[in-house]
């Protein structure tokens, strides 16, 4: 059974919030031990409530139970769906069998995707960007933000209370302790689970987000708190976090980070990669290391948050049936969706017989922005990479320094 939380984060509104620890991988694809929650919010007022997004169908019984905690069936007015993805809207037909006067609110193209959801089609009524309902003494301005992070998606700003409801922009996986950004968790934490969120799944659509951005700004939202779908709520700094999010769309690098990022079949390469990543190290770079072996295997997810603000990838992979190693063929194809940007590209590679690997690392990069600054092949099947290879490393590492 899945615990779920409610907060009253002001006077009226309230979060709902569940932590998901089942799901492993988020949208089937990006792994998650750390989970996720789903958060919407209700708010009361004189005329009636409005619930504002919703959970996963996995905890609809859940929600229905947290709503019945805090009003009567009748007197929900409004549900106001942000985003269609059933993430926050897997509850929504059950929602609105037990809200039988309750109208969805939501983008005008949201009704194109409402097949599956009879009772919502039924029901809904379009608004416009810009549009504002008012209800009791609250005043809801729907702001559409496409792509963040399918087309339909909008934020409500509860003008009167100056809180942002924003879906999945802000949002972070993670199931944190406290509810806001100022209560008992860490800044480097929280901060990564936000640039791993936004990478994984709006990292396809980073463009849009500095549109939505300067949107927000010209129409003078100026939040105290930003309330997402997912994970904290920001209150301590809503600006610091807004700052934030441009600088992940935007592929900003972090001064001296380096994505170190290898495959080995039996050692070599693993061993050239690690005496690369040492020597980085000393030079008081800050390398940080995955690699694919035959004991580990690290979340692309990971890899993918530690690639938007890297400086300069490393990436290092033998060739593998006159092809490139296929899981770092993946993950290459990932970063280019996900986290491509204009950043330095350092090449490792082995082979036993034809060297490929080289050549289809530098061609998936640079066909997505990456520039190749070094290049290192080695004819190679032992991890003993022997005095030699230390030297040719170090003159490498001193090639790259001069190069940046
Ligand atoms: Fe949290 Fe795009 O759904």
């Amino acid at each position: 059974m899945a615990t779920y939380r409610i907060e009253e984060i002001t006077d009226d509104l309230f979060l709902l919030r569940v932590g998901d620890r089942i799901t492993r991988y988020f949208e089937a694809l990006w792994e998650i031990p750390e989970g996720v929650t789903y958060n919407a919010y209700l708010l009361k007022t004189s005329e009636g409530s409005v619930l504002i997004d919703g959970w996963k169908s996995t905890f609809v019984t859940q929600l229905i139970d947290a709503l019945e905690y805090l009003v009567e069936p009748d007197e929900l007015r409004y549900v106001v769906v942000n985003h269609m993805e059933p993430d926050h809207t897997g509850s929504l037909e059950e929602v609105l069998r037990w809200a039988p006067s309750a109208i969805v609110l939501a983008h005008p193209m949201t009704k194109r995707m409402m097949d599956s959801y009879p009772r919502a089609f039924e029901r809904l009524r379009p608004v416009k960007d810009g549009e504002t309902i008012e209800i009791g003494d609250e005043k809801l301005v729907f702001i559409h933000t496409p792509w963040l992070h399918w087309p339909e998606t909008m934020m409500t700003w509860l003008e009167n209370r100056r809180v942002l409801l924003s879906c999945d922009a802000f949002g972070g996986f993670g199931i944190p302790e406290g509810v806001f950004d100022d209560e008992c968790a860490k800044e480097g934490d929280f901060l990564r689970s936000v640039r791993k969120y936004v990478v994984t799944v709006i990292g396809n659509y980073r463009s849009w987000i500095v549109k939505a951005l300067d949107k927000l700004e010209a129409k003078g939202i100026d939040p105290e708190i930003i309330a997402p779908g997912h994970g904290l709520l920001w209150r301590g700094s809503p600006k610091k976090i807004i700052e934030y999010y441009r600088s992940l769309a935007e592929a900003r690098p972090v001064k001296g980070k380096i994505l170190v990022l290898y495959a080995s079949m039996y050692g070599t390469v693993e061993s050239m990669t690690r005496m690369l990543a040492c020597e980085l190290r000393k030079k008081g770079l800050k390398p940080i290391v995955y690699g694919f072996t035959d004991t580990f295997r690290p979340n692309i997810s990971d890899i993918l948050a530690d690639a938007i603000d890297a400086e300069a990838l490393v990436v290092s992979a033998p060739t593998y049936e006159a092809g490139l190693f296929p899981l770092m063929k993946y993950t290459i194809e990932e970063i280019c969706e996900k986290a491509a940007a204009s950043k330095r590209l350092i090449v490792l590679a082995t082979y036993g017989w034809g060297g490929i690997a080289a050549k289809r690392i530098r061609g998936q990069l640079e066909s997505c922005g990456f520039e190749t600054i070094a290049v290192l092949e080695e004819r190679a099947l032992s991890p003993a990479g022997g005095i030699l290879l230390q030297e040719r490393i170090r003159e490498l590492v001193d090639e790259i320094l001069k190069i940046s």
